[in-house]
């Protein structure tokens, strides 16, 4: 059984009398422990798509499956149970809440499940410690770097220990060089063998991970490489791998 399933499904929108086919129909499996991006141009469907794994929405039509549990038409109370104890989100512009330090960020997951504050703070401190930032512990989102400030994002996405963890355009506010180092961490996760799927519209991003998922349209195109098995043996002693190659120039227009 895959980790996340995906049999025909549809994302309409209806504005002003306006239909929008976000996502037309789309089939997917996602393995345990992949590396995986879903790349296409803006308007494509790819955050749609995340947001439908991520159970952040629900699909108009057909079955989205995550760890055995078919949340195609679970209410908004379920979705947000699946959110908290399967799934992590790192976003583009951080979503730091200001007032509260970096440790009281990278808590706040854990808050919502409800658990007792020594081991929240133990258990965030260790996935500070997984993004190299226990010595910013208690900064405030405005005192830190923008690479700073996503790292802290990720590590409040690892902080309940997710099946998953959805990164949506994350290098996109940063600079070419801390948006390398960013997407080395998360080659770092994945070799851990922790399930990482990264929206991006940049083919140099994508190439870097196992499996690319190629949208256009709101459909899954051929760009799209295999699934990928590796074994974690392999992963520990060999390069790292990069993309089959499978996207190329076609996003450069
Ligand atoms: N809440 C919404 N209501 C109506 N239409 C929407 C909504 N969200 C997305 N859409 C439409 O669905 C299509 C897919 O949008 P989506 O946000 O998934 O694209 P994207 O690939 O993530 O683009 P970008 O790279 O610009 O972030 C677009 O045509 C968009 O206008
Ligand atoms: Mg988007």
């Amino acid at each position: 059984m895959a980790l996340l399933e995906m049999r025909q499904v549809r994302k309409i929108y209806r504005v002003a009398g306006e239909e929008v086919r976000a996502l037309d129909g789309v089939d997917l499996d996602i393995e345990e422990g992949e590396f995986i991006s879903i790349i296409g141009p803006s308007g494509s469907g790819k955050s749609t798509l995340m947001h439908l794994m991520g159970c952040l929405d629900t699909p108009t039509e057909g079955c989205v499956k995550l760890d055995g549990v078919d949340v195609s038409r679970a209410s908004a109370n379920r979705l947000a149970d699946m959110r908290n104890r399967k799934i992590g989100f790192v976003f583009q512009t951080f979503n730091l809440l200001p007032r509260l330090n970096v440790l009281q960020n990278v808590e706040l997951p854990l808050i919502y499940s409800g658990m007792r504050a020594r081991r929240r703070r133990a258990q965030a401190m260790e996935a500070l410690t997984q993004v190299d930032l226990v010595n910013r512990a208690k900064h405030r989102p405005s005192q830190l770097s923008g690479g700073q400030s996503q790292r802290v994002a990720i590590a409040r996405a690892l902080v309940n220990h997710p099946k998953i963890i959805f990164a949506d355009e994350p290098t996109g506010n940063l600079d070419s060089q801390t948006g390398a180092a960013i997407l080395e961490l998360f080659r770092d996760l994945s070799r851990q063998g922790r399930t990482i799927m990264i929206v991006t519209h940049d083919p140099k991003i994508a190439a870097q991970t196992s499996r690319q998922i190629e949208i256009r349209d709101g459909k899954i195109g051929h760009g799209s490489t295999a699934p990928t098995h590796r074994s974690p043996s392999e992963e520990e002693s060999g390069p790292p791998r990069w993309g089959a190659g499978g996207q190329d120039s076609r996003f450069n227009g």
